[in-house]
């Protein structure tokens, strides 16, 4: 399929790893430039020399999501040498594991910077492209939420943080002033994703029987996702083809989400 793209500037926050970084894998696969941020030198570097190595330009940015001023300039930074961006994804998120189980015990802090860096950071990047989508009339905003931005469960900060990007995204594709220029907004929803050196991971290491356990109990397809998974995906929800798709929340979990 001819997923009408090639060509397309794409910004994918949190694009040196996991989701993101399969996400830029298969957005410059199908022939986009593509625009990187996240905090550490090393995996960002490496991101960028794995797009360069598809054919298509990159620009890989150091930054945090959670400074404000770090999101200005990336986005300044990407219009600076592209012009525009056409394809948003806002990717950079998680907290799942912040805080512990103990609620009572958990700072307010864990609450606000799980928050801060779910959703404000997609705010912050959503309202700061928006005019330059508009101008072109055609746009793509993706943001990565999680299957408990569509159920109840996990941790309440991770929860909530998840929730509200969903109805982040579910609100602004319900405004003429941004749809009627081409502009769509959709969420993808993951289920439990294995990545290479982070939470499940780890968790499985640890404790292989119990891990198993869950997996038979839990997840009907008796795994977990992979980021490519979910990145194939994503890169429909940013295709030409995916024209009528605006205001969903897509469900990417094998069939472990109880939400119908
Ligand atoms: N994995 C899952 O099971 C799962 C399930 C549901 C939803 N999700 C969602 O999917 C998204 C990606 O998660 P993932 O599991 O793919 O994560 P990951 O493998 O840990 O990768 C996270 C990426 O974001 C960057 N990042 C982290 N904190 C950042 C910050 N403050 N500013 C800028 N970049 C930052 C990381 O690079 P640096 O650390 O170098 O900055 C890395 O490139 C998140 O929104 C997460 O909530 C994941």
């Amino acid at each position: 399929m001819n997923l009408g793209i090639k060509g397309k500037n794409a910004l994918v926050t949190g694009g040196s790893h996991g989701i993101g970084l399969s996400t830029a894998s298969a957005l410059a696969e199908e022939g986009c430039n593509v625009a990187l941020c996240s905090r550490g030198k090393e995996r960002l570097e490496a991101a960028r020399g794995m797009v360069l190595s598809k054919g298509t330009q990159c620009l890989a940015i150091q930054a945090d999501v959670l400074v404000p001023e770090d999101i200005d300039r990336v986005v300044e930074k990407v219009i600076g040498e592209w012009g525009y961006i056409d394809i948003l994804i806002n990717n950079a998120g998680g907290g799942g594991r912040w805080g512990s189980d103990d609620i009572l015990e958990t700072p307010e802090k864990v609450w606000t910077e799980v928050y801060d860096k779910n959703v404000f950071a997609a705010v912050r990047f959503t309202v700061k492209i928006l005019p330059y989508m508009k101008q072109r009339n055609w746009g793509r905003v993706i943001t990565i939420s999680s299957i408990h931005g569509k159920q109840a469960g996990g941790r309440p900060w991770f929860n909530l943080a998840k929730c509200a990007e969903t109805v982040l995204m579910k609100n602004l594709s319900m405004k003429p002033e941004f749809i009627r220029h081409g502009i769509t907004f959709n969420s993808i929803a993951p289920g439990r994703i294995m990545i290479p050196d982070t939470g499940w991971c780890q968790e499985q290491e640890a404790n292989p029987i119990e891990f198993q356990k869950m997996i038979d109990r839990e997840l009907p397809l008796g795994r977990l996702g992979t980021p490519e998974e979910v990145a194939s995906v994503v890169v429909f929800a940013c295709s030409q083809n995916a024209s009528l798709l605006n205001g969903a929340s897509i469900v990417v979990d094998g069939g472990e989400c109880r939400v119908f």
